[in-house]
């Protein structure tokens, strides 16, 4: 039984629907002012009635919609068609470097309160990223280059179904439509306002976008002309707007300064007369008569204002002072400040201490003009030295991005010490579940997602990023949780720093005891295949749940060593985390094929192991391991080691639990 009020509500519903007839299927911005739209993040309109989606705030998203929904159902006996134009602008203050960009989009919901920033330019988050129950279309105008989403530059268009990955896309610009119909080439983050149109026809499913520079009449060639079928992707009833995200370092200025849209129709051309004007463009055509009579004005009030201060400057000066060199000058959006980074962590407060690493104490912050949680590490370390070379490495490292390697955002330095940002992961870092009893075990299925994921990780740095990245530093401890337990890699470079003496002419040789590839230990030399050795360790760690060495009766016992003499005696199998249950016959099959990979991988040869490459086919099923070769099975890892020598200057992080080895058993051997 229904009840009356639900009935007297349906009765009012229905009037409404009736009375409002068809709906909007049509409308035209000459600029914002008074526009009503749905916004949200960080969106807003500007006096002057521009639309600003993101303004200069770091890892932000902003959106705006039209709103209410319009009829996307295509009256009887017809095909959908849409058409719609836009003037944006994209103004950075770095415009030589890459920043985030935005996107128009179709949209079921008004709802993205959940969609991510940086590359995922406020549409989409981690999880439903390729979701075909997205149901969106977006449009994106995208100004970095990020492998994840297989982008062809730092400067394209590309037409996004439900997906970051471009169904098609093309380096912005425009066909001149001269007798030559030249390729002119535009930058989307010149500051300039250009205009972009995008029409659909269902008949022949053919999606065109098309650019140019604001005022000129739209090419007739479009930049983009793609088959797309959206019968599955849009619903009757669609919601339009724009999206777009700022990123960690460089942070942009978001502008729409018109927009028109029409269903079944061709949108109204915007009438550019009206359209509001950008707020650098502004301040140039102020009269001068104004800035002569203001000049004392604001002198006066200057003197006045640097008076007063002064002595509270100098004094948080001494509080928040930082290094800055002059050849930092080009990181200047990978800085963070000081002061920022004391503020979000609540004055380094020991409340917020996440662990004490091998390199330095590590906080949780929340930085204070985005919200969102970081993790900030402190470094002790003098500066000269490889500083120079190391704060490039982790700039350039900064701009990597894959979904199994913790993000760098920024850093800072102070005397004798530097900062580090990266994402906070809520989880911590890996070993606490292999080691810490007071923590629930992970399953084997669990174990071999993160295996992979670092695998996977790895695979990026060494292989198919810019330029090789060797991380030197490979362990449970240096693998962080997400808050859905996927591993992500950290840390990587520090060892690097380290590494780099006070005097050039010694060698130190720094990663963790138990990891460290003989030949490296040998060299000082750290490459891709001490880290496939330092993986290898890995592997056996997460599958046996032991640390790579222990001290037994004032001797080293190497975890791999254990694994291999058990693997000759046929028990490899029982080497495995005694916590872990292994039910299934699949699960024994693969621990089997971790447990015998990771002997692969720390084979003392470095030209007997695998590279990541192959490790990944390995771990895919792709291929079938090899068998160990006879040679190696009679190697005892010991007898390789033993007889190294470390230096006294060898500076090695230690696990710490064998924090209490002292430095002279380390000599001894
Ligand atoms: C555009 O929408 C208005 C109502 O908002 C309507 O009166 C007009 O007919 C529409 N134009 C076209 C071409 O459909
Ligand atoms: C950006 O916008 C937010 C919210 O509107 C505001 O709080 C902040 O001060 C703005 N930042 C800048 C740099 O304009
Ligand atoms: C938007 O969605 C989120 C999660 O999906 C939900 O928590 C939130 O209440 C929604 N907000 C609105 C305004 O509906
Ligand atoms: C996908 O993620 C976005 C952003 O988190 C969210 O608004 C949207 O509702 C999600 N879509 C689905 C189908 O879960
Ligand atoms: C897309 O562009 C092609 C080539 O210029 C043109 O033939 C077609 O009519 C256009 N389609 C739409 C929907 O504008």
């Amino acid at each position: 039984m229904m009840s009356p009020i639900l009935t007297l509500f349906y009765f009012f519903l229905f009037l409404k629907i009736a009375t409002c007839g068809v709906q909007n299927n049509n409308f035209t911005f000459n600029g914002f002012g008074g526009a009503k739209l749905d916004l949200d993040g960080i969106a807003s309109i500007t006096p002057e009635g521009l639309l600003l989606l993101t303004n200069a705030t770091r890892l932000m998203t902003g959106h705006a919609f039209h709103p209410a929904p319009l009829r996307f159902k295509p009256p009887a006996g017809k095909t959908l068609s849409f058409s719609t134009t836009f003037v944006f602008a994209i103004v950075s203050k770095y415009s030589d470097l890459s920043s985030h960009g935005m996107a128009f989009l179709v949209s079921p919901t008004v709802n993205l309160s959940t969609a991510l920033p940086s590359q995922y330019l406020g549409l989409f988050n981690s999880e439903n990223c390729s979701d075909a129950a997205n149901h969106v279309l977006a449009v994106e105008l995208d100004t970095i280059e990020n492998p994840e989403f297989a982008d062809i530059n730092d400067n394209h268009v590309g037409i996004d179904v439900n997906c970051l990955k471009s169904a098609d896309s093309r380096p912005a610009g425009y066909y001149s439509g001269s007798a030559t119909d030249q390729f002119e080439r535009l930058n989307l983050h010149s500051g300039e306002p250009m205009q972009v149109w995008v029409d659909f026809a269902g008949g022949d499913m053919q999606l065109n976008v098309t650019m140019s520079p604001a005022q000129m009449p739209k090419p007739s060639r479009p930049l983009l002309s793609a088959t797309v079928d959206l019968s599955s992707v849009v619903y009757d009833q669609m919601y339009v707007g724009f999206s777009s995200a700022t990123g960690s370092s460089n942070h942009p200025s978001h502008y729409v300064l018109g927009w028109s849209f029409m269903v079944n129709g061709e949108a109204e051309s915007l009438d550019y007369r009206k359209l509001p004007q950008l707020p650098r463009s502004k301040s140039k055509r102020k009269p001068k008569h104004i800035v002569v009579w203001l000049l004392p004005v604001a002198i006066f009030t200057f003197a006045l204002i640097v008076a007063a201060t002064v002595i509270l400057v100098v004094r948080r000066r001494i509080k928040y002072a930082e290094v800055l060199e002059d050849w930092e000058q080009e990181y200047g959006p990978h800085r963070f400040s000081y002061k920022e980074l004391y503020r979000a962590t609540d004055g380094f407060k020991d409340k917020e201490l996440l662990g004490i690493g091998g390199f330095g104490r590590v906080y949780r912050g929340v930085l204070p003009a985005s919200n969102i949680e970081v993790a900030v590490k402190r470094v002790s370390h003098e500066s000269g030295q490889g500083m120079k070379e190391f704060v490039a490495e982790i700039v350039s490292i900064g701009k990597l991005r894959h979904r199994n390697v913790a993000q760098l955002l920024g850093y800072c330095r102070r005397k004798g010490e530097l900062l580090l940002v990266y994402d906070y992961m809520p989880n911590g870092s890996l070993d606490k579940y292999l080691y810490d009893q007071t923590r629930p075990s992970l399953d084997w299925a669990r174990r071999f997602m993160i295996i992979k994921g670092v695998a996977s990780g790895l695979l990026y740095l060494h292989e198919d990023w810019e330029h090789v990245v060797v991380h030197r530093d490979i362990k449970a401890s240096n693998v962080l949780l997400d808050g859905e337990l996927n591993g992500k890699l950290g840390d990587f470079g520090l060892a690097r720093l380290c590494q780099h003496g006070s005097d050039p002419r010694t060698t130190r040789i720094v990663g963790t005891i138990g990891y460290l590839a003989p030949e490296f230990a040998r060299k000082g030399k750290a490459t891709t295949m001490s880290d496939v050795f330092a993986f290898g360790v890995f592997l056996l760690e997460v599958a046996c749940g032991r640390r790579p060495s222990v001290i037994e009766a004032g001797e080293h016992v190497f975890l791999v060593d254990w694994v291999l003499e058990n693997w000759k005696a046929g028990t490899v199998v029982a080497t495995r985390d005694q916590r872990l249950g292994l039910e299934e016959e699949r699960s024994v099959v693969e621990m089997e094929m971790v447990l015998k990979l990771g002997l692969l991988c720390s084979h003392p040869m470095p030209e007997a192991r695998p590279s990541m490459r192959q490790v990944m086919q390995f771990l895919d099923g792709d291929k079938t391991l090899p068998e160990l070769s006879p040679a190696y099975m009679s190697f005892s890892y010991p007898s390789l080691t033993q007889n190294q020598r470390y230096d006294d200057d060898c500076i090695v992080s230690i696990p710490t639990s064998v924090a209490t080895m002292s430095n002279s058993s380390l000599k001894a051997r």
